[in-house]
């Protein structure tokens, strides 16, 4: 059994983090999403990974997560030169593939299950595919699939106007060699996109065998910043654990489940977990509140920020107002000019989003 993670795409719903970015290094809970799924195919015993890139961020992806030494596995990565869709990556993955069996993940999915279950499922059931679904109140953002009492698939539809369930696709599958002729035996979409679930249902319609499994815990599709900030929530509640390597001055109050990084300070400081901050930040004079994310090297100075994801570098000083349900990119900055401000003073990148609540 062999993977690929698909980690290219314009990441448009993330601009503007991702105008400078992959959408598949946004961190959660300060780790990069990209690498939860790395992590979760190695934790079911697969070791040969195929990462597809895209020529705007592959490079960043490949320094950021190297030959994946770091998670036992080993990394081949595959560029595909355009967004042609989910089927033209397996189609340019076939050389890696040739004819295992796989997992296709989408690097900017997130499930809570173990990857064990299906493997276990796709196997005993000799099946051509299987999809996962999950229950969704938006179903016409997604593939969406109808399914009988048995859980065969009946029938995949690409983001239905009027969608025939509420069960959509999840950015994991696991395929047979049996994909690859379908994939060669579709065309591409409305969208001008070549589409596994239009592929999936090529292999429907030829009899072959497609199973589903209904996902009962958590999943994110982190395109966009809402869902991520619900990721960081789901994550730091279920996986953090408290650690300190940074230091902590006796006028700070931690509680809760808390993680600090080497070379990081806190001073007269409030931290309430979860929360895990990064290393060599300075904090000083802050109420940081469950729920957020503090990235290395960062500043911040007479702040109260809560439920929020902060990237590397950033700096936020002297804001009155408590900060919540935020996104703030690598090394933006906060701060007022004077020490009553009367106005506001804005530098923002494009496709940013301010509210005053
Ligand atoms: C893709 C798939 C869709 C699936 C979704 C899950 O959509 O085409 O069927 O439900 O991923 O994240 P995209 O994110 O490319 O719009």
């Amino acid at each position: 059994m062999k993977a690929i993670i698909l980690s290219g795409g314009k990441g448009t719903r993330l601009r503007p983090l991702t105008y400078t970015g992959a959408k598949q290094l946004v961190p959660v809970a300060n780790k990069p999403i990209l690498w939860y799924g790395i992590e979760s195919i190695v934790a079911a015993g697969i070791t040969e990974i195929g990462i597809i890139i895209s020529p705007e961020t592959g490079a960043e992806v490949q320094a950021k997560t190297g030959d994946g030494e770091r998670f036992g596995a080993k990394i081949t990565y595959i560029l595909q030169d355009q967004p042609l869709g989910l089927a033209h990556a397996v189609k340019i993955a076939q050389p890696f593939l040739a004819d295992s069996p796989f997992v296709m993940y989408l690097g900017d999915n997130l499930v809570e299950s173990q990857l064990d279950l299906f493997l276990d499922q796709f196997k005993t059931q000799n099946l051509d595919a299987l999809t996962l679904l999950c229950e969704v109140e938006n179903p016409s953002a997604f593939g969406v699939a109808k399914v009988d009492q048995q859980g065969k698939v009946l029938r995949l539809i690409e983001k239905p106007q009027n969608p025939p369930s509420n069960l959509a696709l999840v950015g994991v599958y696991i395929f047979a060699k049996t994909i690859h002729h379908a994939i060669a035996n579709i065309e591409p979409s409305a969208r001008g996109e070549l589409e596994i679930t239009d592929a999936i249902q090529y292999l429907i319609d030829q009899q072959q065998k497609v199973g589903s499994f209904r996902l009962s815990g958590w999943w994110l599709d982190t395109g966009k910043k809402d869902d991520l900030l619900a990721a960081n929530q789901i994550i730091l509640d279920s996986c953090l654990e408290s650690s300190s390597q940074g230091s902590v001055d006796e006028q700070s109050k931690v509680t809760g489940r808390v993680s600090i990084g080497g070379g990081s300070k806190i001073i007269n400081s409030n931290i309430r977990g979860p929360v895990t901050i990064g290393d060599n930040c300075h904090i000083e004079n802050c109420f940081i509140g469950p729920f957020s994310s503090i990235a290395s090297e960062t500043t911040l100075i007479e702040a109260d920020i809560e439920h929020s994801v902060v990237l590397k570098g950033a700096k936020i000083v002297h804001i009155q107002q408590r900060i919540v349900d935020s996104l703030i990119g690598e090394r933006a900055q906060l701060k007022p000019a004077t020490q009553r401000p009367k106005a506001l003073r804005f530098m923002i990148g494009d496709d940013s989003q301010i509210e005053l609540i």
